[in-house]
């Protein structure tokens, strides 16, 4: 999450005007019912599992977590208005809506079987709170003839007033999946289907929008004003002005289809969006970030690879020049995208043309491109490196592989921890239930974590074999002595085991600690998989802040007047750790959040909690990590080490807003060779800011992709005047030892004078050069070189880390 930046309020005003254009008055006719449709039973296992989950820090033991709309009076059958039972099934249990700001201990997972649901107003996701359609058969949500307001599904409403229900950038933890979402009912000059104004922790997957098509269409298949997400995946958008209007500080997205829209996607403002595997088929444009014009372009940067644009005849559309301004707003990487279907690839704003369609573009760029230490503005082809066959597809592109959802195993398949013992209530040990959990489920089974918090003492031994899902986000709670000591970490969950190949899906889980954890490993993954065998989807690591960890605002808030640590305020050691032994690790849509403030207890502050580091990779791959983000860690967010074969896209980090107070590694000292001494600060000014996490280091790897960066620093000590001077800290990416054939593009740094350095403390590339809408953007850095190093050198002995 972040504070408000001026940049989000200057474009606010743009996404506003395109708002009340999708709100305008309709000259609504009311369109016959056509066929009666009732709402069924289904197969789907969501359905029919024996419900068993409660919430183990809220008040109210009768407290509903799972609800199916048809228990509150939804019928589904095409002609009744649902709107009202919905929002009934979705606000039962005095939920956390307008004034609540946050809260963890309302969770709603609210199941929608298949039907015709007709919609005559904003159905409203209230915090904490999936949507989940039949994903046999999926569900329509079909908006009536008259319908008023401002989408179908609303994740964050506006009172009269124009204010949000929630915080556009603080809006975590929601799902919507298995939809069709149907405004072909409506006038064609008003709808839109989801308004989607999230942050971290959020997901879109398996939805369908229907709009009329024509060049005077005004609908919109997904608003977005604004927010700090996210990911998205596997949309299919058919008709309609935008399928998708977009506004967000940074968010991945893969696997998108757009069939005749007039602009497939329309990028409102960004700072950063990674768009992956986009196939676009009649429509006018696809992809127009020309926005803002070229003297105040407000687009940040886009990644788009791995795609496909057919019958369409603007591929892209942008401002930028070779003077345009900002200096490098307007950013955007081309990666193997097939244009054969456009006449123009990419078009200047009045559409004349840049790039000529017609064929499949390798690799294409604007912004500013450094090698070494020297940079140059590009428009225009970049080189393009060569791309390991470990982390591609039969197609050659990079690997994918959307959540699983389980939609044909029967009920009977899900095995609940509670049946091994498990309470689940935030007290009982569940340790050994859990261990009994996991040897007891086989091949064919999904062991099913009830909703609840689960806490354990001890590691977790996940075998090399198993799937496991959870009821929206239960609760595994590390705890007490056994995770306690920072010089002899232990992981929670240590999945399979060094030397062991096997399979492993982790989905809808939430890693905890209960009480300060520093010698905790939330997450260690040091088996061998195989390509798309293994997978964390949706599951993350949530650090204090909350219910029950006992990190909160009552002990553990801010105080930047004071030197002293607070004591009991610790986090764990490491959030996720790719070990040696590690191959074919795949995450997607995971957030590694250290809680920078309170959600639960009413002052909702800010608050001092010391985690030590954030992802570590030193897997020879291959790796791939769609959507992630790691936040407030002390020594770094993200560290690649003496790894190969590593895709990234995109990434998000932020330093610890306490910092630097205490300087980093305080309150920690450095307890491994891969642990950042911060000795380059010696030699750096010493009123520099260079005591503070970085966002990533990478050090002696090899075959290293990263395709969109956003790692930001917002505070010295709490105090926010280095945002506007871009000086928060003085360095963020460290680019250390042999690395080769490593490929940063659309890199995006906030408040870091130095964006980029290498040894002994060189800058590589600087903010002050690369000043983008908000932060400064580095299109493309590339450290060239053969990828043919063999990165088990008895060399590299000394750079190794201690294994246990
Ligand atoms: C988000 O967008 C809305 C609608 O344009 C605007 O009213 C609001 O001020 C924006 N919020 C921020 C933080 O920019
Ligand atoms: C992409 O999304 C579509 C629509 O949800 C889905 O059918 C398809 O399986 C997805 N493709 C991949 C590779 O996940």
């Amino acid at each position: 999450m972040r504070t408000i930046s001026p940049l989000s309020l200057i474009s606010a005003v743009a996404a506003l005007v395109t708002l009340l254009m999708v709100l305008s008055p309709s000259q609504a006719l009311a369109s016959p019912v056509s066929s009666v449709k009732r709402a069924t039973s289904s197969n789907y296992w969501l359905a029919n599992v024996k419900r068993q989950g409660s919430v183990a820090f809220g008040s109210d033991s009768s407290y509903a977590v799972y609800r199916n709309v048809m228990d509150y009076g939804a019928k589904g059958d095409g002609s009744t208005d649902d709107t009202a039972a919905i929002n009934a099934a979705i606000s039962a249990g005095s939920r956390c809506g307008w004034g609540c700001d946050s809260s963890t201990v309302k969770p709603a997972l609210v199941y929608f079987p298949p039907g015709t649901y007709m919609i005559s107003q904003p159905i409203v996701m209230l915090y904490y709170t999936q949507l989940v359609g039949d994903a046999l058969n999926l569900p329509v949500l079909k908006a009536t003839a008259g319908f008023q307001g401002m989408a179908v599904l609303d994740s964050d409403p506006y009172d009269s007033s124009g204010a949000n229900m929630f915080t556009n950038q603080n809006n975590f933890f929601r799902q919507v999946r298995n939809f069709k979402i149907d405004l072909t009912g409506m006038p064609q000059t008003a709808g839109a289907g989801i308004h989607w104004q999230v942050a971290q922790a959020t997901s879109l997957q398996n939805i369908v929008f229907n709009m009329i098509p024509g060049s005077a269409s005004k609908q919109v298949g997904i608003f977005m004003d604004n927010g700090s997400g996210g990911f998205m995946s596997d949309l299919v958008f058919n008709g309609g002005n935008y399928g998708a209007f977009l506004g967000n500080q940074q968010f991945t997205s893969r696997n998108w289809t757009f069939n005749n829209c007039n602009t497939a996607i329309f990028m409102n403002w960004n700072w950063a969006w990674t768009m992956k595997s986009v196939s676009i088929n009649n429509c006018g444009v696809g992809l127009d970030m020309s926005n803002g014009g070229s003297t105040n372009i407000l687009i940040g940067s886009v990644v788009l690879m791995d795609s496909k644009l057919t019958n369409t005849p603007i591929g892209v559309k942008t401002s930028f020049t070779s003077n345009s301004a900002p200096a490098t707003a307007g950013t955007l990487i081309i990666d193997n995208v097939d244009f054969s279907g456009s006449t123009t690839a990419v078009a200047a704003a009045d559409g004349s043309s840049i790039l000529a369609g017609g064929k499949v573009v390798a690799s294409w760029g604007e912004g500013r491109q450094y090698s070494g230490t020297s940079g140059s503005r590009v428009q225009g082809s970049l080189a393009a490196p060569s791309k390991p066959a470990a982390l591609l597809d039969g197609s050659g592109k990079f690997f994918e592989r959307s959540k699983p959802q389980y939609e044909n195993m029967p009920a009977s398949a899900f095995i609940s921890v509670k049946s091994f013992g498990a309470k689940g209530d935030g007290v009982t040990d569940d340790t050994t239930a859990i261990q009994k959990a996991m040897a007891g489920v086989n091949s064919n089974q999904i062991l099913y974590f009830d909703h609840g918090a689960y806490v354990v003492s001890k590691t977790i031994s996940v075998p090399n074999n198993i799937k496991m899902t959870g009821e929206i986000w239960p609760l595994i709670m590390a705890t007490g002595s056994f995770f306690s000591d920072p010089s002899n970490p232990q992981p929670v969950f240590d999945i399979g085991k060094a030397g062991q190949s096997g399979a492993v899906e982790i989905t809808d889980l939430m890693f905890e600690t209960k009480g300060p954890a520093p010698g905790a490993i939330m997450l260690k993954w040091n088996m061998a998989s195989a390509q798309g065998a293994s997978g964390i989807w949706d599951a993350h690591v949530r650090i204090g802040g909350s219910a029950g960890t006992g990190l909160q605002s009552d002990k553990c808030s801010k105080d930047p007047s004071s030197t002293a640590v607070r004591t009991g305020c610790e986090g764990a050691y490491m959030l996720f750790w790719a070990g040696t032994q590690s191959s074919g690790v795949y995450l997607e849509n995971t957030w590694f959040w250290v809680a920078d403030h309170e959600l639960d207890l009413a002052d909702h502050n800010q608050i001092d909690i010391y985690n030590g580091r954030g992802v570590y990779i030193e897997s020879q791959g291959p790796v791939w990590l769609y959507g992630t983000s790691s936040e407030h860690n002390i020594f770094y967010n993200y560290e690649i080490r003496n790894a190969k074969n590593v895709f990234m896209g995109m990434i998000q980090s932020e330093t610890p807003y306490f910092q630097s107070n205490p300087k980093a590694p305080a309150p920690f000292v450095p307890q491994r060779p891969s642990d950042p001494t911060f000795s380059i600060c010696s030699t750096q000014n010493p009123s520099a800011p260079c005591y503070k996490s970085w966002g990533l280091r990478i050090v002696d790897s090899t075959n290293v992709f990263i395709h969109g960066l956003g790692l930001y620093s917002f505070f010295e000590n709490y105090n926010q005047d280095c945002v506007a001077t871009n000086n928060c800290q003085q360095n963020m990416i460290s680019l250390e030892g042999s690395n080769s054939n490593l490929n940063m593009y659309a890199v995006t740094t906030k408040a870091s004078v130095n964006m980029i350095t290498l040894d002994n403390g060189i800058a590589a590339a600087l903010d002050a050069d690369n000043r983008n809408v908000f932060g400064a953007t580095v299109a493309y850095y590339r450290k060239g070189g053969s990828s043919t190093r063999d990165c088990d050198d008895e060399d590299d002995e000394e750079y190794e880390d201690d294994e246990e």
